[in-house]
């Protein structure tokens, strides 16, 4: 029987497959099905930025919203006696460390460095096993220069490295000029693990109502072309783990993730679509390929495909469909 164990951020994980931040890991309930399903790790539903703001506009109205900078903003927060946002997801943490085995990573949705650092302090001291920081941020403005916005990726890496000592992953997009670079530097920095690629909101347009409305939620299967070439790029040319996100719908495409170099994949919308079960599926998949072609480890499979491994780089770095392939 091949062992479908995996290190991701120095975790020791019974499965690749991660359950990734969505709605569908929110509650214990919900967690408590995932590990038994066979997930290897969750991670939570991200806490927002705007979400605690707000509660905090609400709960210390008094305060100016510049004070939040301030580490006495957190002594006072933490006096403050309310149910809110953070309240919840640290109970949310400190019940799943005490129903469930599997490693439970918090994750943070982060604009800018100034509030993270004492909120990533509270979810390390509820027992989170690891952070995953969801930066997102959509330039809109046309005097930033792509280095300004770059900087604060590097900035709220840094603060939070700062105040914890839990593995810290970042979840990010594949927005960014220089993707190479970029990756390059943000490994530099420590981080154990860096989850490729987010899908965001994306808005679509009502053409009857002449209406911005919200584009299909869910991934399709085909969407995973996009991270399996950068794993495949990167996964030899950085120390930390990667983990695939977007369109890993089956066990065929875990297969490929794996090959390409991933460590883990993080699965959200199959779930949606499937139920939890999907993931034993997938797994069943997994171990009968591996037992197929003779591996008994993902370690023996992990980055077999990758950029530097495979017997055809060139095939990940080419983007034109040349002459012949656009013939009909
Ligand atoms: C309903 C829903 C809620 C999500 N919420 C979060 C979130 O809170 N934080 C986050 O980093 N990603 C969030 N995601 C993104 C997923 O974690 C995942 O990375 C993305 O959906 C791509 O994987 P998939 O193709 O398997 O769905 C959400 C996705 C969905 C569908």
């Amino acid at each position: 029987m091949p062992d479908l164990s995996t290190s991701y951020m120095g975790l020791k994980l019974k499965s690749p497959i991660i359950a990734a931040a969505s709605g569908l890991t929110n509650s214990l309930e919900d967690i408590i099905e995932l590990e038994k399903n066979g997930a290897g790790a969750v991670v939570l539903k991200s806490l927002f930025e705007e979400e605690i703001v707000t509660d905090m506009d609400r709960d210390m109205n008094k305060m100016h919203s510049e004070s939040y900078l301030y580490p006495e903003t957190m002594e006072f927060y933490e006096d403050y006696d309310v149910e809110d946002t953070l309240t919840n997801y640290l109970k949310l943490i400190t019940e799943c460390k005490q129903q469930v085995k599997i490693p439970i990573i918090a994750s943070i949705h982060c604009v800018t460095s100034h509030n993270w650092p004492y909120f990533a302090k509270s979810l390390e001291d509820a027992g989170a096993d690891a952070l995953e920081l969801n930066i997102a941020i959509l330039p809109d403005d046309p005097q930033q220069t792509s280095e300004e916005v770059e900087k604060i990726y590097f900035e709220i890496i840094k603060a939070v490295q700062h105040e914890v000592t839990i593995p810290i992953s970042i979840k990010i997009s594949s927005y960014f000029t220089n993707l190479t670079a970029t990756l390059t530097r943000l490994a530099d920095t420590g981080v154990k693990g860096i989850v490729l690629f987010n899908r965001f909101y994306s808005p679509d347009i009502d053409i009857e109502n002449f209406d911005v409305v919200s584009a299909p939620k869910l991934s399709l299967p085909n969407e995973y072309f996009l991270p399996l070439r950068w794993i495949a790029i990167m996964s030899h040319r950085i120390e930390c783990d990667l983990a695939a996100t977007t369109g890993v719908h089956d066990g065929a495409t875990l297969i490929k993730m794996l090959l390409a170099g991933a460590s883990s994949v993080q699965i959200a919308s199959t779930l949606y679509k499937n139920g939890f079960a999907h993931i034993n599926g997938m797994l069943d998949e997994l171990k009968s390929w591996m037992t197929s072609k003779d591996f008994s480890s993902i370690d023996q499979m992990k980055g077999m495909l990758s950029q530097s491994k495979s017997i055809q780089p060139a095939g990940y770095l080419r983007i034109q469909f040349m002459k012949h392939f656009a013939e009909k």
